[in-house]
């Protein structure tokens, strides 16, 4: 059984000799392992239950640690390295031979970023290795905020799981490439669209795929709770065996079975609560979870991204 903790130390020792620990960031919680070691990345991959044509993000203390992981950095890609690291950015550069092919499952890119918490920032600069780190949940589930959250699924799986506190973004990373020179989004997330675009100009953001996707963290049907979950398009039917979760709007609902992101209707607050409040409502064995989506601006496009893909998962 694993230990919830904030010895970095120990994090440090089980992670030099192949093990598993999950590790606190600003958008969600990783399982992270040793990138430049196979059989600990493969570990990665069986306590997720994760297909291998998924790849992984290599996570770095920071950018001066970027040359030695990819064999270009185009200026481009440096300028939004330098606009946003550490923080909810990940880039997709050609990769060095020293990343094994399992982390970027045998694609010549590798998708790497620099997260932005102390406790892990502290823990990347003590290893002679980065660290490549998933979200630390089982494939298609919902990512985790809190410590606990990992402890709740993956107790058994992993090593040892470095508390820092619940996510302050609560969004998994926004993940940008550069296929023919041309700035491409693969994964709306905590670094809303518009900031990148004042940093670099106009951006090509990716649909979502259902097959063979670049990015699998796109498929359609993804983050998805075991409750069925359907969007809400119209009013609201009260039902005694629903739970609701809405943007702002209060309902005359059980407050048990209703969450709201952020009464005061702030998309941040909304982001910040998503997952830990999608989890609360899917522990409560109830028939269905209806949800409302969120305005459709800022970080509000990959909160309504998140709800899509739970409600076609489920
Ligand atoms: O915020 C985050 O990015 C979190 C924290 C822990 O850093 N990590 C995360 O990892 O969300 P994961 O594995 O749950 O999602 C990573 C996504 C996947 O959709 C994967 O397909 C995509 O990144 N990805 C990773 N490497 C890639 C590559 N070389 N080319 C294209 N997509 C890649
Ligand atoms: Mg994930």
């Amino acid at each position: 059984m694993a230990r919830i903790g904030t010895d970095i130390g120990e994090a440090q020792q089980i992670l030099q000799r192949g093990g598993l620990v999950a590790i606190p960031t600003e958008t969600v919680y990783g399982l992270a392992a040793n990138a430049l070691n196979p059989e600990a990345v493969a570990r990665i991959f069986e306590a997720k239950k994760r297909p291998s044509f998924d790849p992984l993000i290599v996570h770095i203390s920071g950018i001066d640690r970027l040359s030695s992981i990819a064999m270009e950095v185009p200026a481009i890609a440096d300028k939004l390295a330098r606009a946003f690291w550490p923080g909810p950015l990940t880039i997709l550069l050609p990769k060095r031979d020293l990343i094994p092919d399992i982390v970027t499952s045998g694609m010549p890119d590798v998708a790497v970023r620099v997260p932005n918490n102390t406790l892990t920032l502290s823990l990347l600069r003590s290893l002679p290795f980065p660290l490549v780190a998933p979200s630390a949940n089982p494939f298609g589930y919902i990512s985790p905020t809190r410590a606990q959250h990992v402890m709740d699924q993956l107790e058994d799986k992993v090593d040892y799981i470095l508390d820092g506190g619940p996510s302050e973004v609560g969004l998994e990373s926004t993940i940008v490439g550069f296929p023919d020179g041309t700035p491409t989004i693969y994964r709306m997330g905590g670094l809303e669209i518009n900031s990148i675009e004042a940093v670099i100009g106009e951006t090509h953001v990716m649909p979502h795929s259902a097959s063979n996707p670049k990015a699998p963290g796109m498929l359609k049907s993804h983050y998805a709770p075991h409750t069925p979950f359907r969007l809400m398009e119209e009013e609201l039917q009260a039902d005694s065996n629903a739970g609701y979760l809405t943007f702002s709007t209060e309902l005359n609902v059980p407050r048990e079975r209703l969450r709201i992101l952020s009464p005061a209707g702030d998309l941040r607050e909304a982001a910040k609560n998503l997952f830990g409040y999608m989890r609360e409502l899917d522990s409560l064995g109830l028939e269905y979870i209806f949800a409302e989506t969120v305005p459709d601006r800022g970080l509000g496009k990959a909160i309504n991204d998140r709800l899509r893909r739970a409600a076609a998962g489920s």
